[in-house]
């Protein structure tokens, strides 16, 4: 079965609308494992705009499954993944103007940074995963740079506005998620993934794992967070191949 990670920035960012220390992504970490979901994911931006460092280091103490970091490949935040020890780290692109992140890395653009970011996560024992556009170029970049996984970006696919562009950008995934496969990396997919067009992305050839954040965090503010994990993972169990 495809696992699930949760991505609990958004917990945090309802934390940190009135800066006090509820509700606290550590204990929603917890409640996600506790409902089935494979492992936890944070982003710590930069700008601390909801994650904080306290949350990845207790978020390192209590996640059983896998802990994942998504981050910038500055030198800041290298130090701070090898010095907590995610299980993998997910490189993204940055912008501090962005509500969320907006698309995959540009691999291609700069490959010796991102080789050598690479290069010092696997000194420390980390698994790396680049977020990545479903294009060919640089998907064959990533796994120049040494990237173990790719995480493809979901978010066209997700937001497509007719059948039209949908089935487009499934098609797209798809030759994306083939050309992984035959490049040996792992695949891990992501953004804009809901309870409508998760179950088509599960059956993406040797898909590993999907993140979800912003919809499982919307749900859980009228059905419960554990009730909103276990649907996802109904939906992943009867969609995974
Ligand atoms: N994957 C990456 C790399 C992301 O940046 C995000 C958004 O934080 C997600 C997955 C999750 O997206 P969403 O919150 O839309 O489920």
């Amino acid at each position: 079965m495809v696992r699930l990670s949760i991505n609990v920035d958004h917990i945090a960012t309802i934390r940190q609308a009135r800066g006090g220390v509820w509700p606290d992504p550590v204990f929603a970490g917890m409640v996600c494992e506790h409902a089935g979901a494979d492992g936890v994911t944070l982003h710590l931006r930069l700008d601390r705009r909801h994650i904080q460092e306290r949350d990845l280091r207790l978020l390192r103490q209590v996640v059983k499954g896998d802990l994942n970091l998504e981050m910038a490949a500055t030198e800041e935040m290298l130090n701070i993944a090898l010095d907590v020890k995610p299980d993998q780290c997910t490189l993204v692109p940055e912008r501090l103007e962005e509500l969320t992140t907006e698309g995959g890395l540009d691999v291609i653009g700069q490959k010796e940074h991102v080789q050598r970011a690479i290069e010092r996560l696997h000194k420390g024992g980390i698994k790396v995963s680049i977020f990545i556009d479903a294009d060919e170029d640089q998907i064959k970049a990533a796994k120049e740079v040494g990237a173990d996984r790719i995480e493809l970006m979901t978010g066209p696919y997700a937001e497509a506005s007719s059948e039209e562009v949908v089935e487009r950008e499934f098609e797209k995934l798809h030759q994306a998620a083939v050309l992984a496969g035959e490049l040996g990396l792992g695949l891990n997919a992501g953004h804009s993934l809901n309870f409508r067009n998760l179950a088509r992305v599960a059956t993406l050839p040797g898909l590993r794992e999907v993140s979800i954040g912003h919809n499982i965090v919307s749900r859980a503010v009228f059905i419960g967070l554990e009730q909103a994990v276990k649907e996802v993972l109904e939906i992943l169990r009867s969609a995974s191949p």
